[in-house]
């Protein structure tokens, strides 16, 4: 496994496997890795000759600049991770490396991106597809591998590669959860053991929304998740929608959509959290 900085020696060190014909599959990641990633990497490893993962705190996708700060950043002990896996490549380089001169790209993929996570946190979409683009372009991947905890930023990126016309196959892998439950998350590291327990309020309400879901309309399947978060002392709900899994737009009824999934975000002890649970799939 190589540790490598820059564009220059990561595209020699991947000229070598493409003439040879090799698939690469590419994990993007912003490290503080958990067993979610891992999950990802295991994946491509399978199915891939060549596995890259990318280790790079993107500025451009923080509208919080403490957030961006208290981002956890553990990269000797993520290299230790990725190394018994089958990594070939690992690509941490440093911001102006990736940004020589700042980015002014404007991505829009109204409405996909405008709800939930683009409506709390503007611009944040828009700093994710300028770093997947530039490492796409970068990597040049056959394929990518994303996680469907952060079901949105998977929805913006399918529309990016289809709008742009990238060569490459994006694969959506489903949610690691811990064994009690709460979905895994780099921001986990940041919460108190106190927090933590009254964090799985969160996917417990989700899990207890979905049987509460076959005998409920969706008003008021949004109404049990937001009053179960609300009424638990320590956590401030952000929004709850549930909509339809391609455009991402809210739903009225169980019927309107063939794929159906609840979002949420939540504040616990500061740190944001979120996680969504699927009612109905194609
Ligand atoms: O999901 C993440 O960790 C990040 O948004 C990503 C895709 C690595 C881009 O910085």
């Amino acid at each position: 496994m190589r540790l490598i900085h820059t564009v220059e020696e990561l595209r020699s060190e991947l000229s070598v496997s493409k003439s040879a014909g090799k698939k690469v599959g590419f994990v993007p990641t912003m490290g503080a890795l958990h067993q979610g990633h891992l999950a990802l990497v295991n994946r491509s490893v399978a199915e891939n000759e060549v596995t890259v993962v990318s280790i790079f705190v993107n500025p451009t996708q923080f509208n919080d600049k403490s957030d961006l700060e208290n981002y956890p950043r553990t990269l000797e002990a993520d290299v230790q991770l990725l190394q018994p896996l089958g990594v070939d490549i690992v690509f941490n380089p440093l911001v102006g490396e990736v940004y020589p001169e700042p980015d002014t790209r404007v991505f829009d993929f109204s409405p996909i991106d405008s709800v939930m996570e683009g409506y709390y946190r503007p611009g944040h979409f828009n700093g994710v597809c300028q770093v997947v683009s530039k490492l796409f372009d970068m990597v040049q991947p056959h394929r990518a591998y994303f996680g469907e905890k952060d079901f949105q930023q998977l929805a913006v990126i399918r529309a990016m590669v289809n709008r742009l016309n990238y060569p490459v196959q994006i694969i959506g892998c489903p949610i690691v959860r811990e064994p009690d439950g709460l979905a895994m998350s780099s921001r986990n590291q940041r919460l108190s053991t106190e927090d933590r327990e009254i964090a799985l309020k969160i996917s417990h309400t989700l899990f207890k929304s979905c049987i509460f879901a076959e005998s409920n309309g969706v008003a008021e399947t949004v109404n049990f998740v937001e009053g179960s978060i609300i009424s638990q002392p320590g956590l401030t709900l952000e929004y709850f929608s549930i909509v339809d899994g391609d455009m991402l737009q809210p739903v009225k009824s169980w019927e309107e959509a063939s794929r159906i999934i609840g979002c949420i975000a939540v504040f616990c002890g500061g740190v944001r959290l979120i996680d969504n649970i699927k009612y109905k799939e194609a």
